[in-house]
């Protein structure tokens, strides 16, 4: 054969091999999750690092199913809780993993107005509104679209949030969009848009366990918030509409400390909670991103630092699970054995004038960025 044909058929070859291996390099694995009752098709999204970190998202409620992250030792193990089965989402009342809205946290009495509208939104929490409502965010298909680039992938999830869904008025476009990047961070960017005078306050809902072994609480993880003050809640654990100051209570973690050292002290705001349920005003808010939490496990060395443009951070000490729910691996997950770290605006906001507002008009766009990063010690 010709010698420059065979060169030209060689290269040819060396392109095509070449070009596949970047694209199996680059390609999101996605796999059937499950089958929801009306015929939709939930699939899994596996997002990978160059240094071995994934992320595995379903287009049902957005949520995240698994995380895994090394220990000091490099050994990967699955950090957030959850369920091995599509089953369990559908079914779940914990909000695992998942994205929360149209408004994050709680409402009181479920009422709030605009412009002299009032609006009723569905009742899902004693007498309030928690989470989006009966129906929220974490309980619909999301559309998916995964996204690559040379430093990170991506999982582009979009949910379009019909007129009075909820009691909400106006029809809302959600893009969230979960990138894992080489850096070992996992970064949350929303966007939204309306077409009435609405509000919108989504968050991120994993239970972290850093520990690995999620029959282990998370008691001993040490917490770090940057914030000098919390909202305070009543019973039913609505907002008063007031801060308090964390200095001198069990609230404050602006140095490092165990979860557990304080949890069960005589303290009103604890029993309130049944533990922590609280939302932390974060110092220096300006809408830029900052760094707002810092989570240590030293048993494992596993740390995780939260950075977000938001206001307000929820930390919840997973202080509904009983050992009744049935996760992953068949664990049967108890008290405390998983923590929220939910960056957020505060909450009842819609009724608190002194809080920050989350109201979104026509012509604007609601942004939020948070990133989860995970490193050892
Ligand atoms: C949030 C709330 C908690 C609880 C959980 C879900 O974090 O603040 O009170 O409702 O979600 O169980």
């Amino acid at each position: 054969m010709d010698k420059s044909i065979t060169a030209a058929c060689l290269s040819a070859l060396l392109l095509i091999s070449c070009r596949t291996n970047n694209e199996v390099q680059k390609m999101i694995d996605k796999n059937l999750f499950g089958t929801l009752p009306d015929g939709q098709q939930v699939y899994s999204y596996t997002l990978k690092n160059k240094v071995g970190m994934e992320v595995s998202i379903i287009n049902y409620g957005a949520a995240v199913v698994s995380l895994t992250a090394p220990d000091r030792n490099g050994k990967f193990e699955d950090i957030v809780l959850g369920y091995d089965s599509l089953e369990g989402y559908i079914n779940d009342k914990s909000y695992f993993g998942s994205i929360v809205g149209r408004y994050g946290n709680r409402i009181g009495k479920g009422k709030f107005s605009i412009d002299g509208s009032n609006y009723q939104l569905t009742i899902n929490d004693g007498e309030n509104h928690l989470h989006g409502g009966i129906n929220g965010y974490n309980k619909v298909f999301w559309n998916a679209e995964p996204v690559t680039t040379d430093s990170s992938q991506s999982l582009k999830l979009t949910y379009v949030s019909q007129d009075g869904e909820q009691g909400y008025p106006g029809t809302v476009t959600l893009q969230v969009i979960y990138t894992l990047n080489d850096n070992n961070e996992l970064q949350i960017n929303y966007t939204g848009v309306t077409d009435k005078p609405t509000i919108l306050n989504p968050t991120h809902h994993s239970y972290f366990n850093l520990t690995g072994n999620q029959e282990n609480t998370i008691l001993d993880h040490e917490l770090t918030i940057n914030a000098e003050n919390f909202t305070p809640v009543v019973k039913g654990l609505i907002t008063t509409g007031g801060l308090a100051k964390v200095e001198n209570t069990p609230l404050d973690f602006r140095k490092h400390e165990k979860i557990g050292l304080r949890i069960n002290n005589d303290f009103e705001q604890l029993k309130l909670g049944n533990g922590y349920d609280h939302n932390w005003a974060l110092d220096n808010y300006n809408g830029k991103l900052q760094k707002a939490v810092e989570l240590y496990d030293s048993s494992s060395g596993r740390k995780m630092e939260v950075f977000t443009d938001q206001p307000g951070m929820q930390f919840y000490s997973g202080n509904f699970l009983d050992g009744t729910i049935k996760g992953k691996k068949n664990i049967l997950y108890k008290l405390r054995t998983g923590l929220c770290l939910e960056a957020q605006g505060f909450p009842d906001s819609p009724n608190k004038p002194s809080f920050p507002s989350v109201r979104l008009n026509p012509g604007e766009k609601y942004k939020q960025t948070t990133i989860y990063k995970f490193s050892t010690r």
